[in-house]
């Protein structure tokens, strides 16, 4: 395919735009960046317009925008379309990061900045695999682009967008980049993806901050009450202790299990990774189980009394906590939300007032791996990788694959190509440069595949 040769020698302008839009800092999850956020989606619309899209527009929503674009050569040939996010997880804690989050460099050829792999390098592969199949004249198939700015706060708005427009939406197959591989001696797709019920709490104890000397062991401290009413939410087993929490998860059997467990994975590594001496979940679980087919809860963030320089004795007013749930397969992110809010209410005792306040969520999905889609992405990938992928279930959720089977009734093609080493939604993200350019060949041999698998 000259498409192919055409990345080749486009290289270094490929890098050079990803690099452009990464210093945009399109963070949805602070308004302080509602503007970037935009130019980012204006960023995106005017490629794929040079990239050769028929139209692209900025759809405006209750909250950030959605980039639709499409290129419609014919209608009798099959229609891909893609989702990707422009969007990004804020850049916290700033004083981590060894080079500003918002100025790329690029170093032992990866490219070091918040969203390089999630998801704009991984979506911007898309646009410039769509470039390199147009400018040779080898685009087989009808493609669709539904670009959005608020995957990392849940897809709130584009599940409206998505049921208002499922005619313009229509197609064969969606193809989304913003899963991981195992390692690059190790490709895999993507076949299931986990849910999501996030919730904030607060705990006020007293109408005002206190002497902890005058007042301490004499009130109830927010701050302690919280971390036992935390505590209490698991038992030694590491099983979450919300009355119902597991009435719907999905079991899987022996066979299947024995078959996850042919994954590579090197528990050692893992651990010298992270720089751990020893991992930590439900008992009886493996690793790969933990965060493929098991619900789990963490705080994701504590807060309250004094925490400045120094030390203040202080009995503070209230407490904080953001807390996830990751859900599995038949699970209800909005019925979870509700059995965590009444179990937290009652763990409170009376000298506190507790408020629960949910936040985004989203179910569960699990992808066949006998469609036409799955196929031709198995193909790509054997082709460019030299060896066959593995289909793995991730931990990690993207709302919209659920709804776009409820609603849509597709499944979505996971190829993603990124690894746990990209430090995604962490300090020092990255992405490597093989695998962004890897990548885009990729994609280019799946439309070649679909097209002809379709057919
Ligand atoms: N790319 C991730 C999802 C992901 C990560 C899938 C790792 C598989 C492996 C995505 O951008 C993401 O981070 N999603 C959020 C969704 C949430 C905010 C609703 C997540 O999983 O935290
Ligand atoms: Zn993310």
């Amino acid at each position: 395919m000259q498409a192919l040769d055409y990345i080749q020698s486009n290289k270094d302008r490929f890098l050079e735009e990803l690099i452009d839009l990464l210093k945009i800092p399109s963070v949805s999850a602070d308004s302080k960046f509602k503007g970037d956020v935009r130019k980012a989606a204006e960023f995106i619309q005017k490629k794929l317009m040079d990239a050769g899209a028929d139209s692209a527009d900025i759809v405006e929503t209750a909250g950030h925008p959605i980039v639709y674009g499409e290129k419609m050569l014919d209608e009798k040939l099959p229609t891909v379309l893609v989702y990707g996010h422009y969007d990004v997880q804020p850049a916290d804690p700033y004083e981590l990061w060894d080079s500003p989050p918002f100025e790329p460099v690029i170093k032992n050829e990866r490219i070091y900045a918040r969203g390089a792999c999630d998801d704009k390098g991984q979506m911007y592969m898309h646009i410039k695999s769509f470039e390199a199949l147009m400018s040779n004249n080898e685009l087989p198939c009808n493609v669709k682009f539904m670009i959005e700015g608020e995957e990392e706060v849940g897809s709130d708005n584009l599940e409206a967008f998505v049921r208002e427009n499922k005619e313009k939406l229509a197609a064969d197959v969606i193809l989304i980049s913003d899963t991981g591989i195992i390692d690059n001696d190790n490709p895999s797709i993507t076949v299931g993806l986990r849910g999501l019920s996030y919730v904030e709490v607060e705990v006020t104890g007293p109408n005002r901050d206190l002497h902890s000397g005058m007042y301490g062991g004499a009130v109830g401290n927010p701050i302690n009450i919280l971390c036992d009413m935390i505590a209490k939410l698991q038992n030694e087993k590491g099983e979450i202790t919300i009355p119902g929490f597991y009435k719907d998860v999905e079991v899987l059997s022996d066979e299947q299990r024995a078959q996850m467990a042919k994954a590579p994975f090197n528990l050692d590594h893992y651990k010298k990774e992270l720089d751990i001496d020893d991992v930590k979940g439900e008992e009886g679980y493996s690793t790969l189980e933990r965060t493929g087919i098991r619900p789990t809860l963490d705080v994701n963030g504590i807060w309250g009394g004094y925490t400045g320089e120094g030390a203040k004795t202080v009995l503070p007013s209230k407490a904080y906590a953001k807390i996830s749930m990751r859900l599995v397969p038949n699970q209800s992110s909005e019925e979870i939300t509700k059995l965590f809010t009444d179990h937290f209410m009652s763990l409170a005792p009376a000298s506190v007032k507790v408020k629960v306040t949910p936040h985004h969520g989203g179910e569960a999905a699990v992808v066949s791996t006998g469609s036409v889609g799955y196929k031709a992405a198995e193909q790509a990938m054997t082709d460019t990788w030299g060896k066959q992928p593995i289909p793995m279930r991730e931990g990690g959720s993207i709302p919209i694959v659920a709804l776009f089977q409820d609603v849509l009734k597709l499944d979505s093609i996971l190829l993603g190509f990124g690894l746990d080493e990209d430090a995604i939604h962490s300090p020092n993200e990255s992405y490597g440069l093989f695998n962004y350019y890897k990548g885009i060949e990729t994609i280019t041999m799946f439309y070649k595949h679909f097209a002809e698998m379709s057919r």
